[in-house]
């Protein structure tokens, strides 16, 4: 939600410290590890970057999207050289990129924050971005989540809490936004932790018609 950028300028400040020492995701690792050489690689809600910069480092061009500043400012200035393009961009809205120009639309943690007809027009723009076959890997918070269900309702399964608003994802559903685009796609729904805090989760891994 485009509402939200002053909350997660907030959060990304308040982060700034110890982010630089993080180090990739697990699933960026094992995302990294199924590319071909050089792929296009389009990462949506980079954060502080270093999913972002180990796609860069494992030799692929790498184009990663983030509405806060406070977040691409500080992406760029930790991951200078490494050639990733860090860009202010609120991807909520229809994205000015060129179809079909990357092989892998990667995004960790950062599409669960829209209602659903701005997830279902999201994913759309994600399929008109990707070549064909190419692959999208989604991790999102799930209804398994313990945070699901508290706070203020906004539509089904959306929450606003303590000024954070989140978008919880069944299997099912994350199925249905994928159906009409995407083959093989595998959605699994697993318990881990975000943040330091107990989470729940889906993921999808899917390739586009
Ligand atoms: C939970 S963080 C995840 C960051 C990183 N991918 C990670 O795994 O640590 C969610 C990110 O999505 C970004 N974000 C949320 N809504 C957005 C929007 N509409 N457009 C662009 N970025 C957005 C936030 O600024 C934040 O960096």
């Amino acid at each position: 939600m485009t509402g939200q950028i002053h909350h997660w300028d907030g959060l990304h400040s308040a982060r700034d410290a110890g982010a630089s020492s993080d180090g990739p995701s697990t699933l960026a690792e094992e995302t990294a590890r199924s590319l071909d050489t050089r792929a296009r690689v389009l990462e949506l809600g980079c954060g502080a970057g270093a999913d972002a910069a180990h796609f860069a480092r494992e030799g692929h061009e790498v184009l990663a999207l983030d509405f806060s500043a406070v977040a691409i400012r500080r992406a760029s200035r930790h991951y200078v050289g490494l050639g990733v393009e860090f860009r202010e961009v609120d991807f909520s809205r229809p994205l000015d990129l060129p179809s079909e120009s990357f092989d892998l639309v990667y995004s960790r943690l950062s599409l669960h924050y829209f209602t659903d007809d701005v997830t279902r027009a999201l994913i759309g723009e994600v399929a008109r971005l990707l070549v064909r076959d190419g692959c999208l890997v989604v991790l999102c918070r799930s209804v398994a989540d313990p945070l699901c269900g508290r706070g203020v309702k906004i539509e089904d399964n959306m929450f606003r809490l303590d000024d954070h608003v989140r978008h919880f994802f069944s299997v099912g559903y994350m199925r249905e936004l994928i159906a009409d685009r995407f083959g093989q796609a595998e959605v699994t729904e697993f318990d881990g932790s975000a943040y330091g805090y107990e989470s729940a989760f889906v993921k999808a891994v899917a390739r586009r018609k």
